[in-house]
């Protein structure tokens, strides 16, 4: 037995962080001593959020959880993963048709090392329709989002969507 932090990156656009995802934490959570929340600097993809709200809203979600770190990376995740010294990469499942890329990307992972173990875990029933762009869609055209995203991400969302309803 050894006494070293088992950690774990849950890494994502997170454009912005929903309620599923904080499910899908707090579950890591029961398992990982540590869960490194990794949002990808993808410049490739039209963000909503800079990177440096998209951090802001995660800390003010778990800023009470030391467990909880957030950070952003680029490149390569098994690279940034093993500098993190972690031992797995975590991913939320929804539904069946999310099995097919995750499927993919786990073996793509695992071919570039095969030392960091992918681990899929289920959204609480209550997510399993959540995604950010669904949230993101509604919210542009006013739908009510309150209890799909942490507070600090319904603030902001109401600063780039005024019309949403409370
Ligand atoms: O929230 P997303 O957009 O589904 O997250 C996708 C993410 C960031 C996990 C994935 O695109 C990723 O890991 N990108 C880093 C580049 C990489 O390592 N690619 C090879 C494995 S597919």
């Amino acid at each position: 037995m050894t006494d070293k932090k088992r950690i774990a990156i849950y890494p994502g656009s997170f454009d912005p962080l929903t309620n599923g995802h904080i499910d899908i934490i707090e579950r890591a959570l029961d398992i990982f001593d540590q869960v490194i929340v990794a949002i990808l600097h993808n410049p490739a993809k039209k963000a909503l959020f800079t990177m440096k709200e998209r951090v802001d809203m995660i800390n003010q979600s778990f800023k009470n959880n030391k467990c909880v770190q957030v950070d952003s990376f680029g490149g390569l995740l098994v690279d940034y993963a093993k500098m993190k010294n972690a031992v797995a990469v975590i991913r939320g499942m929804r539904a069946i048709s999310d099995f097919e890329s995750e499927f993919q990307m786990a073996l793509m992972n695992r071919k570039l090392n095969k030392e960091i173990q992918s681990v899929f875990l289920m959204t609480g029933l209550r997510w399993i329709f959540t995604s950010s762009s669904i949230i993101k869609e509604a919210a542009q055209f006013g739908g009510d989002i309150t209890d799909m995203v942490p507070e600090a991400v319904h603030q902001k969302m109401m600063e780039k969507f005024p019309k949403i309803k409370e």
